[in-house]
């Protein structure tokens, strides 16, 4: 099965199909989404938290961004792939960018790449696009502008605010970008984004009038009880479950049930009890 192109995945919205994207960061769960029908997997770096543990996305490297890149490529068969161009790898100037999105392309396996930013980083975007890298766009709530925005809070509820991300998104269009992720903004504004815009609209936490949607694998499959923002919604508990498992496990070994004679070999080769 061939992989969605960003031309596919333009005309999706023409179409009217919605988009959904996920993020992954390791072949399994690239594998188990790509099986579910993602039609765009991310390789974000909302790694740096969700991964290793930061509290931000700021010190994640463009190398770590390559290596997990790969180990997604590895597990798509349909959905296309995004790789997050992370902080600092793009700012300094459309030539860095495009230097660093080559290396995303070349060593990252990326089918495109994510910039966030409006205005400020069309000069990068446009750069990307006329060297023959698909860009995704990412405005509103930009987690690498955490400490300019004094939080992870909502974007875009004024007036003045809101022009501000409608000239961003406009840029990010006009730069060249086809596709735009709209983070944490309000659900009026996404859709009206949304209909101005003729690239595909991909919303978090901006309503449901947008193009498509993402979310973190790991917050879409509860792997971590503590982390309930609004925007996300389980559709599943993983982190009880896999709690259970672990704790199933310990007390098997300790107690001496695990392994039993199924799982061991003989001098044969054979398992224990004839099976193979
Ligand atoms: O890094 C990331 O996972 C993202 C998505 C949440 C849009 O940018």
């Amino acid at each position: 099965m061939a992989r969605l192109t960003a031309p596919e995945l333009l005309k999706m919205k023409a179409a009217g199909e919605k988009i959904a994207m996920v993020t992954a960061y390791d072949f399994s769960m690239a594998r188990l989404m790509d099986r579910g029908g993602a039609d765009m997997v991310l390789v974000g770096d909302s790694l740096g938290m969700v991964f290793q543990g930061e509290s931000d996305t700021l010190r994640v490297t463009l190398e770590e961004m390559a290596y997990h890149g790969r180990c997604v490529a590895r597990a798509l068969e349909r959905a296309h792939l995004t790789i997050d161009m992370p902080f600092m790898s793009y700012q300094l100037s459309p030539t860095q960018a495009l230097q660093n999105a080559g290396r995303l392309v070349q060593e990252g396996r990326a089918q495109a790449v994510k910039l966030e930013g409006g205005v400020r980083t069309a000069p990068a975007i446009r750069a990307c696009v006329e060297a023959g890298i698909p860009v995704v766009g990412h405005v509103g709530l930009t987690p690498q502008s955490v400490h300019a925005f004094g939080g992870f809070k909502i974007q875009g509820r004024d007036d003045d605010a809101a022009r501000r991300i409608r000239d961003d998104a406009l840029a990010v269009q006009d730069a060249g970008a086809f596709c735009i992720v709209l983070e944490m903004i309000p659900a009026a504004l996404a859709a009206e984004l949304t209909s101005l815009l003729t690239i595909p609209t991909i919303g978090i936490g901006a309503g449901s009038g947008c193009d498509g949607q993402v979310l973190v694998c790991n917050d879409l499959l509860g792997m971590d009880e503590r982390f309930k923002p609004r925007f996300v919604k389980r559709f599943a508990e993983l982190a009880q479950t896999v709690a259970a498992a672990g704790s199933a496990y310990v007390a098997e070994v300790k107690a001496g049930t695990f392994p039993a004679a199924e799982h061991g070999f003989d001098n044969s080769g054979r398992v224990y009890g004839g099976g193979k």
